[in-house]
């Protein structure tokens, strides 16, 4: 099949690469030019594993081009991927569509022969109504079919989620269109993916359920992890408990510091405003998403809490900033809120992170950078794990405690992700504070 990719950044990239990988044709267009020059000489735009060897075979095999102009690979292409941004929209909170309708005007002009024009960005129900509209409007002898396929793949995870998706969803009742988004999945639908194939609107709806039903799951361990702290209870050991049983499962119940990143934040609210709209209101999510703002900022207050009640004229060293582990995406990271709580309380912030530092520069200047770990912890009072990036789950504590601040009182681990043992924290002389645990709870719990 001849793909076209619209939008060449995490999720285009990602589908672009894995569709050339089933060995389909692929043409990734993006309107930014030096990310395609970029791509064009081997350089990736974004940190995912595997995906630079991945991108690299595809086009040495001649499967994967990358171009700015999209009217050629339109002509020739069997479906024509929208996968461009919708972020939130600036004062109302809903997605901002203008990239997606721009998408579909450029694509219209170009369209030659039937074609399935794919939504694969995040969208709205009754986007891809609108597509058709804008499409059949510029181009009215079109031949095309809009499906929606949304995608479910994580950052850090991108291409073993692709090639392994847990389902497919296929969007439209046009049987051509379902015919050639089968041929284009047939790989994965071979290695038993399940293809779900609903209605448009049906599918728009699904991924905004599936993201909020996850955000939603995570505020709610973050809600029980508050509460183990208040009656000392254990977090990690109730997690377990409950995700085993399989109803539940144990996935999405680690508490941390709160939701962030590319997906969650801006869904959950365009969510809560089409629901608004509609005029049934979705007061779960809502407070999900109210719940999980305020959590970010109180992490700050938790490390001002544990370090004693005041950071004025102190260090505290930030290990980890992206939103997650294995990529560079800084995208609403919980660490902004961190970093902004304690430069407003008077601290110095240090940090580290193994990929997002680049991003990170731009968002936040006015914090000192490290180049590793223990160059982070340096004369710090406390150290704070953000994002549990392997690289932080064994470090040499002692040697991080010789580096940090002696004076006198035993240097503050704040641990948001619950990767260090409390226990041996206190062994190797840190003063351990992590979420919804303590060393006496988890002494009790065995955890
Ligand atoms: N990032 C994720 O993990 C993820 C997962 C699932 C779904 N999604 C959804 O996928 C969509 C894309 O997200 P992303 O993270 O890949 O965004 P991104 O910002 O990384 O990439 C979007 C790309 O589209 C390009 N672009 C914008 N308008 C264009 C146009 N008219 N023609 C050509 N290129 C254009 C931009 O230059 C950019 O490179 C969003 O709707 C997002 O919600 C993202």
């Amino acid at each position: 099949m001849n793909i076209t990719m619209v939008g060449s950044g995490y999720v285009g990239l990602v589908s672009g690469a894995c569709f050339a990988d089933f060995g389909h044709s692929v043409v990734c267009v993006d309107s930014n030019r030096g990310r395609i020059e970029a791509l064009k000489a081997g350089r990736m735009p974004i940190y995912e594993p595997g995906l630079e060897a991945l991108v690299a075979e595809n086009v040495r095999q001649d499967r994967l081009s990358f171009v700015t102009d999209l009217d050629a690979a339109v002509a020739q292409a069997d479906a024509v991927f929208i996968a461009v941004g919708t972020p939130s929209r600036r004062g109302d909170g809903f997605a901002d569509l203008s990239f997606v309708y721009a998408a579909a005007r450029e694509i219209a002009g170009a369209l030659s022969g039937f074609t399935v024009v794919v939504t694969k960005s995040t969208v709205p129900v009754g986007t891809g109504d609108e597509v058709e509209r804008i499409i059949r409007e510029a181009n009215p002898t079109a031949e095309f079919a809009v499906v929606s396929n949304p995608e479910f793949l994580r950052e850090g995870a991108a291409i073993a989620d692709f090639k392994r998706p847990d389902r497919i969803v296929v969007g439209t009742d046009e049987p051509r269109a379902v015919a050639v988004m089968e041929q284009i999945y047939r790989p994965l639908y071979l290695n038993a993916a399940p293809i779900v194939v609903t209605s448009r609107r049906t599918a728009e709806l699904t991924k905004y359920a599936a993201n909020a039903f996850l955000a939603a799951k995570i505020t709610f361990i973050n809600e029980i992890a508050d509460l183990c702290e208040a009656v000392g209870a254990d977090v990690q050991a109730v997690a377990r408990g409950i995700g085993l049983d399989n109803r539940i499962g144990s996935k999405f119940l680690h508490a941390g510091p709160g939701y962030g990143g590319s997906c969650f934040p801006k869904d959950t609210l365009a969510l809560v405003k089409t629901a608004q709209d509609a005029g049934t209101p979705l007061r779960l999510v809502e407070t999900v998403v109210a719940v999980n703002d305020q959590r970010k900022r109180a992490m700050a207050r938790k490390v001002i809490k544990a370090c004693g009640g005041s950071v004025r004229g102190r260090t505290v060293a930030l290990l980890g900033l992206t939103f997650k582990p294995n990529t560079d995406d800084m995208r609403d990271a919980p660490s902004l809120a961190i970093v902004a709580g304690l430069q407003d309380a008077g601290a110095t912030v240090r940090a580290y992170d193994p990929e997002g530092m680049e991003q990170a520069r731009i968002l936040m200047p006015a914090v000192d950078y490290a180049e590793n770990a223990y160059a982070c912890a340096e004369g710090a009072d406390a150290l704070v794990i953000v994002t549990e990036w392997n690289a932080f789950r064994a470090l040499d504590l002692d040697r991080l405690r010789q580096a940090m601040a002696s004076g006198g009182s035993a240097p503050v681990l704040i641990d948001l992700r619950n990767i260090y043992d409390p226990a041996s924290a206190a062994r190797h002389g840190f003063t351990y504070c992590g979420i919804g645990r303590t060393a006496e709870s988890v002494a009790r719990n065995g955890s």
